[in-house]
């Protein structure tokens, strides 16, 4: 019998994070290749309630809703009981594994994807489906529980798994690739907290915010662009507003030595372009590059530090 298994991927965001805070839009897409799986069993013998397990990368945990009450702000927790609030149901008895072949606290959203997969093995548990968007609102919830105030990127990146053009607060613009996408993806190894990096753009923006705005505007202006880029596939200027963008985000303090390095050692190495992707400080950087370019790159990654470097590709459509 086969066992069913929800998933959701990882993302990267091409341009405009912090910015997108404070209104201004982000271009996000998924990574496919990484991903969350949520496995649904039956309880071993003698358990009961709901069971989340976490494996791997992530802490080995047991939660029993309704009984065991040392993880209340856990977010494996917490998604499942949003969701069982959702559905107006008590916790039905079912283990829940989650394995993530996603790196944490590391820009690639991962708390996101625990949360989006494991309530929609919750829904494939109960066989009771949801829809996306009450699926997106309740990812958005546990978001906070990471970020504090996210503006709801990550969770619908990975809800829709697509490209997205977003805005905070209005619909989604779904993009339009024009030629694929070759992305590699630099890990400095070191994680940092988004909530600490949003935080501390904050208080930058409250203490100058004569200084602040105009650089949130210019990330907001190069998304534009970008945005007209990525769909008439014109990489060289792709690449090029991406080396801006990551300007903008040393100026909001947001990267690091780690992350300056990696970015230089891309673009010496031929990338069009590259620069943080993420809350910053730490986490991923992205670059983008040829088919001929790949290898090249990637090697200056790993001998600049990389801890891993994954390729993704996003195909055109
Ligand atoms: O989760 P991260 O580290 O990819 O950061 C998300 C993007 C930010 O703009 C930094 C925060 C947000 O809520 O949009």
């Amino acid at each position: 019998m086969s066992v069913p298994t929800a998933s959701a991927p990882a993302k990267i965001i091409l341009c405009g994070e912090h910015a997108v805070v404070y209104g201004q839009p982000a271009i996000a897409v998924p990574v496919s290749s990484l991903r969350v799986t949520a496995e649904v069993s039956p309880n071993a013998p003698g358990q009961h309630g709901l069971n989340l397990v976490a494996t791997e990368t992530m802490e080995q945990i047991r939660i029993i809703l309704g009984e065991n009450t040392a993880y209340p702000e856990h977010p494996l927790s917490l998604a499942a009981a949003l969701a069982l609030r959702h559905w107006q149901i008590d916790s039905p008895d079912f283990t829940i594994t989650v394995k993530s072949s996603i790196p944490i606290a590391s820009g690639l959203g991962s708390g996101a994807a625990v949360s989006t997969a494991v309530i929609r093995a919750l829904s494939l548990a109960i066989n009771k489906p949801i829809e996306t968007v009450a699926l997106n609102g309740l990812v958005y919830e546990i978001e906070k529980l990471h970020h504090g105030t996210p503006s709801g990127i990550d969770n619908t990146v990975i809800v829709y798994e697509q490209a997205v053009y977003f805005v905070r607060g209005k619909p989604i613009e779904r993009l339009s690739i024009d030629a694929p996408l070759h992305i590699l993806i630099g890990d400095t190894g070191q994680t940092a907290l988004t909530r600490v990096a949003v935080g501390d753009v904050r208080q930058l923006y409250d203490a100058d915010p004569e200084t602040i705005q105009p650089v949130l505007d210019a990330i907001g202006a190069l998304v534009q662009e970008s945005r007209q880029a990525i769909e008439t596939g014109d990489s060289t200027t792709l690449g090029a507003l991406m080396n801006q963008n990551h300007a903008f985000l040393q100026q909001l303090t947001v990267s690091s030595p780690e992350l300056d390095t990696l970015v230089a050692a891309a673009r010496d190495a031929g990338a069009f372009g590259a620069k943080l992707s993420g809350g910053g400080r730490g986490g991923n950087m992205i670059a983008l590059v040829t088919p001929e370019t790949i290898e090249p790159v990637k090697a200056a990654l790993l001998a600049a530090g990389a801890a891993r470097v994954f390729a993704t590709t996003l195909q055109a459509g």
